[in-house]
């Protein structure tokens, strides 16, 4: 098995000529491996309140990548498969007012949490804190209005070679409950071989809880393509947090061997998604975070393979973080039509999001996400792609 990294990218640039304002396309039309053109943005539609929300595209290395200032939104995420064509594998909408309309955080920044936390409620320095019950009985994604809601600044990416958008977003005291004003920035980076890089750092004025991640769906057959269960995966865990019903971990850290989440050495998807395994019925399939064997790191260590059979793509992910919930789509229930205009069925989208464990306020031995003034919160998950 050959996996060609970025073999193949040349041939389909010609395909994905961008309609944007500004500068050239994002794919030069010669053939030519696009590199670090400047960022383009475009208007996309207004919300309720009158604010403007803009589209930007970015492309390099063979991939292309366009975010909504609404919610750091990932509306589409753009690479070649083993013929060099391009499909879009990320789902998501072509308007605005769906986002806003109801989007089960489709490519967005989740902060201040990613993920649940128990009752809506934690304790930190000795007082309690409230957040929103938006997931009964627990707060979800940091609440009703969490940053996938908000809208950020957005620039071009400054630091580098790389090309990339750099997001901001003041969160102000006491916002969904959180205690310290957060100012947060993500940088969305494209590499020159075509990574898709995640640099998140915030910083506190009062001690106060972060956990941020991205939780972009994937289908690497291309958004609308249908199932991924037959997609295979690869996480380097041999330990996953098993939930209860309303999918807060209960404290252990359980072997994945000889049960349904046992991805060590690479199985589709939906193998075993049928199994009635306690966790996978809580779960309704998979939707769980899984403890990397990497553990915490200072540096994006390699976490996940997935490979796609049909079109042959593959994404690597490396993450600094310790944990990734995998989440099978199980919530998609055919209501919602995508960016192509198909219809989004279960299982039609899988999330891995990095992330530290969910609830890790209640359980003292999961790695802390307290965060203090005078540190900074830093956090970086690396997308690779490639074919075979
Ligand atoms: C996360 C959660 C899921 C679900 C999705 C969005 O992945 O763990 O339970 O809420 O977000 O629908």
């Amino acid at each position: 098995m050959t996996i060609n990294r970025r073999t193949v990218m040349a041939a389909g640039a010609a395909g994905v000529a961008a309609a944007a304002v500004g500068t050239a396309p994002a794919f030069a039309s010669d053939g030519a491996e696009p590199r670090g053109e400047r960022p383009m943005k475009e208007p996309f539609g207004t919300l309720p309140d009158g604010t403007r929300v803009h589209r930007w595209t970015v492309a390099a290395g063979g991939t292309r990548l366009r975010v909504l200032s609404y919610g750091g939104i990932v509306q589409a995420l753009e690479t070649p498969d083993r013929r060099g064509r391009y499909a879009n594998v990320s789902l998501g909408f072509d308007n605005l007012e769906d986002y806003v309309a109801g989007s089960p955080y489709f490519g967005a920044i989740i902060g201040r949490y990613g993920n649940r936390i128990a009752r809506g409620a934690f304790t930190l320095d000795g007082r309690t804190y409230r957040l929103p019950l938006n997931d009964d009985p627990n707060s979800l994604h940091g609440g009703d209005k969490g940053f996938d809601k908000r809208v950020w600044d957005v620039e071009p990416y400054a630091r580098g070679r790389d090309t990339g958008l750099t997001l901001r977003h003041v969160s102000a005291d006491g916002e969904m409950g959180y205690p310290g004003t957060l100012r947060v920035r993500v940088d969305y980076v494209l590499t020159l071989r075509g990574d898709f890089r995640i640099d998140y750092e915030a910083v506190t004025d009062r001690p106060t809880i972060v956990n941020l991640t991205n939780h972009t769906y994937f289908n690497l057959a291309g958004e609308g393509g249908g199932s991924i269960l037959d997609h295979t995966l690869r996480i380097a865990a041999s330990r996953y947090t098993p939930v209860d019903s309303t999918l807060i971990p209960t404290g252990e850290l359980a072997a994945v061997a000889h049960t349904p989440f046992d991805f060590r050495h690479g199985k589709p998807i939906g193998r075993d998604i049928r199994e009635a395994h306690p966790q996978v019925v809580f779960g309704r399939g998979y939707d769980h975070n899984f403890v990397l064997d990497k553990g915490l790191t200072d540096a994006p260590q390699h976490a996940v393979t997935i490979t796609e059979p049909v079109h042959g793509r593959v994404m690597e992910i490396a993450t600094t973080e310790p944990g990734v919930q995998l989440y099978s789509g199980n919530f998609l229930d055919a209501t919602l039509a995508g960016s192509s205009g198909k219809v989004y069925r279960q299982g039609d989208g899988f999330c891995l999001e990095t992330q530290h464990f969910p609830d890790s306020p209640h359980q003292p031995s999961f790695p802390s996400t307290v965060l203090r003034p005078g540190r900074t919160y830093r956090s970086t998950t690396v997308h690779s792609f490639a074919t075979l």
